[in-house]
């Protein structure tokens, strides 16, 4: 089969990536393992800027969606490929100035920011704050009041767009959480009260639509809305539009038949449908922003498994048990969402093993927790190592502490090296945070765990 994200085969049919051996970094590191091809994610940040520059459009930002996986290493790489962030919480931020991210090219998202976290972003000098709703836009335009000089703002928009993807991922319909409402008025109601605030630089408008899309007709869709509020905007403010901000959106592939769109036919086709809504409507072409998540890291990601219990019943596919599941990937349980599996035999020198009919099931203490629902696999042993493609993107920003199964380590792999930029949780780090009622307690919490 095709393989992807620097997954390959060496010429003893050992599976590899960016050249290292799979078991050796499972046997280095321990499993669960988020392996992350450090090439791949520098080659989709200077995909995306490549295909930007490209359409000779003057002037563009790509900013990374850092809910889709955030770690203090991240942002060093990010920063050296001259890629943005955007953030949705204090947390993320919080990470991000930690890391000494470039706070002028920070994006902060949410719709329901708190008063601290606005006072955080506003302290930090982010880039951009993305006001949600009525609610924010007061609240920032108080704590405005206490900033260096105009805050600069985008405004998100429900632009009424459907993009055919799981519901749960969907955000550019009408009947959505986020975003000023387009059709009912909402949005250039908010503009005209954001451009009237002295204590904002209102610069424009943002949507993100959802998540996994294989289609581009939603976002030139979501463009031709958003220049035509964009007109409204000018015609009723006096004040021209500058920047637009078209959110994530494009879809990776999980599955060896998925065809999502290229990155540069999805670029090529919004600068051009932005150039000509902008023609159409005589507006000067808006600073452009896009802030792709899941497509910068989704492929360069691999969970790396070992395979522990094997539940064989006649007649039915086995259920091959690994040393994780939903609570370092919940995305099959929320989305029933879809993955590549393959096996990593251990043992060697065996006879072939005959394809079975498997699923692979988590160690939670759940039925719902299955990671892949159907795949065939050269009968399962234990021990083996069983691998998940694509797995960079909400996995381990998306973990929990269900079970207390302590979080997997984060491996980031080159040609050269392999480095652990997230260590693996200890049992101790369970313990962060309790609070013990009694001395005793006190000091059996203090004892070094088992
Ligand atoms: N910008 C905004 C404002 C967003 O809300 C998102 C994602 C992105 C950019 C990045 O979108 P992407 O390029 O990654 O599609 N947990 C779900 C995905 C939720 C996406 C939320 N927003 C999943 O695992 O499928």
């Amino acid at each position: 089969m095709a393989l992807w994200g620097g997954l390959d085969l060496d010429a003893a049919g050992n599976l590899t990536i960016a050249g290292h051996h799979v078991a050796t970094l499972a046997r280095s590191f321990g499993t669960p393992l988020l392996v992350l091809n450090e090439e791949e994610i520098r080659g989709q940040a200077r995909r995306y800027r490549a295909a930007l520059a490209a359409t000779g459009y003057p002037s563009w930002q790509v900013v990374y969606a850092a809910k889709a996986f955030l770690a203090m290493a991240l942002c060093e790489l990010l920063a050296e490929e001259d890629i943005g962030l955007d953030v949705v919480s204090g947390g993320e931020l919080y990470m991000a100035q930690a890391a000494g991210f470039p706070a002028a090219h920070i994006i902060f998202h949410g719709n329901n920011k708190s008063r601290a976290e606005l006072e955080q972003a506003v302290l930090a000098q982010v880039g951009r704050i993305v006001v949600d709703n009525f609610h924010e836009l007061e609240l920032l335009r108080e704590v405005a009041g206490r900033a260096q000089g105009p805050v600069p703002v985008l405004l998100r928009v429900a632009p009424g767009v459907e993009a055919e993807t799981h519901s749960y991922i969907q955000t550019g319909t009408q009947d959505t959480k986020f975003g000023f409402d387009l059709a009912s008025g909402q949005a250039l109601e908010a503009a005209r009260q954001a451009a009237a605030s002295p204590g904002l630089d209102f610069r424009g408008f943002h949507a993100h639509i959802g998540s996994q899309l294989f289609s581009v007709d939603p976002f030139l869709e979501t463009v031709s809305r958003l220049m035509a509020l964009a007109g409204e905007t000018t015609r009723t403010t006096g004040r021209p539009m500058t920047e637009l901000d078209l959110g994530g959106g494009l879809g990776i592939r999980y599955l060896e038949g998925d065809e999502p769109p290229a990155v540069e036919e999805m670029v090529a086709a919004l600068v051009e449908r932005v150039r000509r809504e902008a023609e159409a409507r005589n507006l000067p072409l808006p600073h452009l922003i896009l802030e792709p998540g899941r497509s910068l890291i989704g492929e360069a990601g691999t969970t790396v498994y070992t395979v522990g219990s094997i539940k064989r019943v006649p007649g039915l596919p086995a259920f091959v048990a690994v040393d994780g599941g939903m609570s370092d990937n919940p995305r099959p349980a929320l989305y029933d969402a879809q993955y590549t599996a393959l096996l990593v035999p251990t043992g060697g020198g065996e006879a072939p093993r005959p394809l079975e009919d498997c699923r692979i099931v988590g160690k939670l203490c759940e039925s719902g927790d299955v990671l892949v629902k159907h795949c065939r696999l050269p009968s399962p042993q234990p021990g083996d190592l069983v691998v998940l493609l694509s797995t960079g993107a909400y996995t381990y920003s998306m973990a929990s502490h269900y079970n207390l199964l302590p979080r997997p380590a984060v491996v980031l792999v080159n040609k050269e090296r392999a480095r652990v930029i997230i260590r693996r949780e200890e049992y101790r780090d369970l313990l962060r945070g309790h609070q013990p009622l009694t001395a005793e307690a006190a000091v059996l919490q203090r004892r070094p765990a088992p």
